[in-house]
């Protein structure tokens, strides 16, 4: 199976946990999300709205007719749905690839339930191969890189791109990522940083892995 095909499969799979009416659902972002996002109209009579993680999906879910709400409007969410970039044995998570790591945290912890959709070329025994994201206020991004040089990390400044919170970028390379809850909080301490893509405080509660033999493993 190409990788399309795996995105497709595990956003399939994702569908049966849209299992009641009415439901709020948060939904995030990336391509694994978009397909899971064309598949929405099977289970449309059961969404009466959407929180979204980003503009992108945000754009795509309007397009198909959903009421994207803000999560200022709703209560706790009973279901996030999205992807990752790595996932360990424990569903902690390294996620920000696209960028929208912020809106992703959020929804997250307001979810009682999140289900993280990936391929089996995600999961890792340790976390950190994948550069971790990290969102900052723009007059603290140099600050900021030079705090990770400490923890062990070489910082790459992702150019040209800004973030739908008007923050900027920078993705931390090399880290050997031992202790997933411990360096989330760590990292979140150092002053102009708003978000981490280290998912291990709030883990995904469910992951579904499309594997290469054409079955979706639950974790
Ligand atoms: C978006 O910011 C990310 O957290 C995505 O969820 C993650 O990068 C996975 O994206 P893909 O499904 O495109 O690999």
């Amino acid at each position: 199976m190409n990788s399309e095909q795996l995105k497709k499969q595990v956003a399939e799979a994702a569908l049966a946990y849209i299992n009641d009416y009415d439901m709020v659902i948060g939904i995030g972002t990336g391509s694994t999300v978009n397909q899971l996002i064309d598949l929405l109209p099977q289970v449309k009579n059961r969404i009466e709205a959407v929180v979204s993680s980003s503009e992108a999906s945000t754009e795509r879910l309007e397009a198909l007719g959903f009421n994207v709400k803000a999560l200022n409007q709703t209560g706790d969410l009973s279901l996030y749905i999205d992807g990752a970039d790595e996932c360990d044995a424990h569903n902690r998570l390294i996620k920000g690839g696209g960028g929208a790591l912020t809106r992703e945290k959020i929804i997250a912890a307001a979810s009682k339930q999140f289900v993280c959709i990936i391929d089996e070329s995600k999961c890792v025994d340790l976390l950190g191969a994948f550069p971790l994201p990290i969102e900052v206020l723009p007059m603290a991004r140099s600050f900021v890189a030079r705090q990770m040089v400490k923890l062990g990390g070489q910082p790459i400044y992702r150019e040209g791109f800004v973030t739908d919170e008007g923050n900027q970028i920078i993705d931390i390379h090399n880290l050997k990522i031992l202790d997933p809850v411990e360096l989330e909080l760590k990292i979140n301490q150092i002053p102009g940083v708003v978000t981490n893509g280290l998912f291990a405080g709030r883990k995904a509660d469910v992951t579904l892995i499309a594997q290469n033999d054409g079955t979706v493993r639950t974790q």
